[in-house]
């Protein structure tokens, strides 16, 4: 299992740490929420119990292995699920690796922005007639992946090519255009669950149809996910994970730490500090509580790469003000060692190196890190990884999902909804002529401009 050590959030070893007694006043609460939680599962935990999900998507395994590459088309919970599991499981070069050093699995590309040099260069990629297109949108109303899709069903209808033969929609399974579109043309479509929200999608058809054209172990991400939930479900405060990354974020949110920085001291997890940082932002940043009362609560999630970014942000972390707490990602077990040769023998700065492993210095960093935090009173917590695979992939996905939630109902908010994303969307509307939404236009309604050229 992927090992939580919470050694540097207490007060026995960090300055205005927390207490037991802090963490232990919150055991009956998050019992009695877990069970009711149990009773009545989340879409998210039902998509991890049942087999639907991989099925629908090793169903199509006979129409996904005949292309060469896959293009998902999507955003926010749409898409940075699918870049964190990429990013962990496939090696950097992956998408230069010929057809057979990839043993016949697809490059995949995931376009989640509107750039259009980014989209034109993924595009330069690729050949449209070898390129499977996966168009990712439960609401099917966003605009991103929607005019994406717009420009890549017209390069294949410009190419002479079968849309329905180059794009599967990955969508809610009654509502939306692109269900629509699909049914009516016959399109292949992967469902995903009713209830369960964008970013906490990653482990249904959102997630899994570009990991299985990787080739990775749709399964193993599954069965990850599923033991955590369990573990979850059964333990008690100090055996559970995700019970005591909620309370201890939530204590130390309560002292003033409102920023969560997520480092990871592995280029290969960065990415899950990216669908982590979607997660906690938009699940936890709320204006109203349950009962209605303005709260405006919210921790700001932060991404970092260790050894990088101790040259970057931890002098700030260090010295700066004491409004963060810290969760180191680290692994035990890289795929790939490099030695450090010993040149230079009669040079101490350089000598100390030689014949060490690049993976002892990065995890000797990581410490290093810990260590100087802690001494300067900041807390921070490590996540370790024993490898880095589907199984603990899929684990720290839940572990986090859950976390959220638990935090959630410490912080008596819904984290499943996101009111404060509909404004922006609706002005932006307005201002690309979409009929309804003219009175969004507020582009009018600036008293006076400050412009400089
Ligand atoms: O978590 C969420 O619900 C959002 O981030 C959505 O995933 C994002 O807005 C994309 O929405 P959709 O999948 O409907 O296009």
């Amino acid at each position: 299992m992927i090992k939580f050590d919470f050694t540097y959030t207490l007060s026995d070893n960090v300055a205005n740490g927390l207490t037991y007694d802090e963490i232990n006043s919150f055991e009956q609460q998050i019992t009695n929420f877990l069970t009711r939680f149990d009773e009545n599962k989340p879409g998210f935990v039902n998509a991890v119990l049942t087999r639907k999900w991989v099925d629908s998507v090793n169903e199509l395994s006979d129409f996904i292995f005949t292309f060469d590459n896959i293009v998902v088309l999507g955003i926010g919970g749409s898409a940075l699920g699918n870049i964190a599991i990429q990013n962990a499981l496939r090696p950097f070069n992956w998408n230069s690796l010929s057809s057979e050093e990839r043993n016949g699995y697809l490059r995949v590309f995931i376009v989640d922005n509107v750039d259009p040099d980014y989209l034109s260069s993924v595009l330069d990629c690729i050949n449209p007639k070898t390129t499977l297109f996966n168009i990712i949108s439960k609401s099917g109303t966003t605009a991103e992946p929607m005019a994406n899709y717009l420009i890549v069903r017209s390069i294949l209808e410009t190419h002479g090519l079968d849309p329905k033969e180059h794009l599967i929609f990955t969508t809610d399974s009654e509502k939306g255009v692109l269900r629509r579109i699909g049914r009516e043309e016959g399109i292949r479509m992967l469902e995903i669950p009713p209830d369960v929200g964008g970013r906490f999608s990653v482990l249904t058809p959102v997630g899994l149809l570009s990991a299985k054209a990787a080739g990775l172990d749709i399964e193993e991400l599954i069965i990850g996910a599923r033991e955590a939930y369990e573990r979850t479900i059964k333990s008690s405060l100090w055996e559970n994970p995700a019970a005591l990354l909620a309370t201890i974020h939530y204590l130390h949110y309560k002292k003033g730490r409102n920023i969560s920085v997520m480092m990871a001291y592995s280029n290969k997890l960065y990415y899950l500090a990216d669908w982590y940082r979607q997660l906690w932002a938009e699940s936890l940043g709320k204006m109203y509580d349950n009962e209605g009362n303005r709260v405006n609560v919210g921790q700001t999630p932060v991404k970092a790469l260790g050894a990088v970014d101790q040259h970057s942000q931890v002098q700030l972390y260090n010295e700066g003000p004491d409004d963060k707490i810290i969760t180191f990602l680290r692994t035990e077990k890289f795929d790939r060692e490099i030695t450090i040769p010993k040149l230079h023998e009669n040079e101490p700065e350089l000598a100390y190196l030689g014949g060490k492993k690049l993976s002892t210095l990065l995890n000797s960093e990581q410490i290093g890190t810990q260590l100087a935090l802690a001494k300067h009173g900041r807390p921070s917590l490590t996540v370790s990884f024993p490898q880095i695979d589907e199984y603990h992939i899929g684990q720290f996905f839940m572990y986090y999902e859950l976390a959220t939630a638990i935090t959630g109902e410490l912080f008596n908010i819904n984290p499943y909804d996101q009111p404060g994303v509909e404004l922006g969307k609706k002005i932006t509307y307005a201002l690309m002529g979409r009929a309804g939404f003219e009175e969004f236009n507020y582009t009018q309604n600036v008293q006076k401009r400050v412009e400089i050229e």
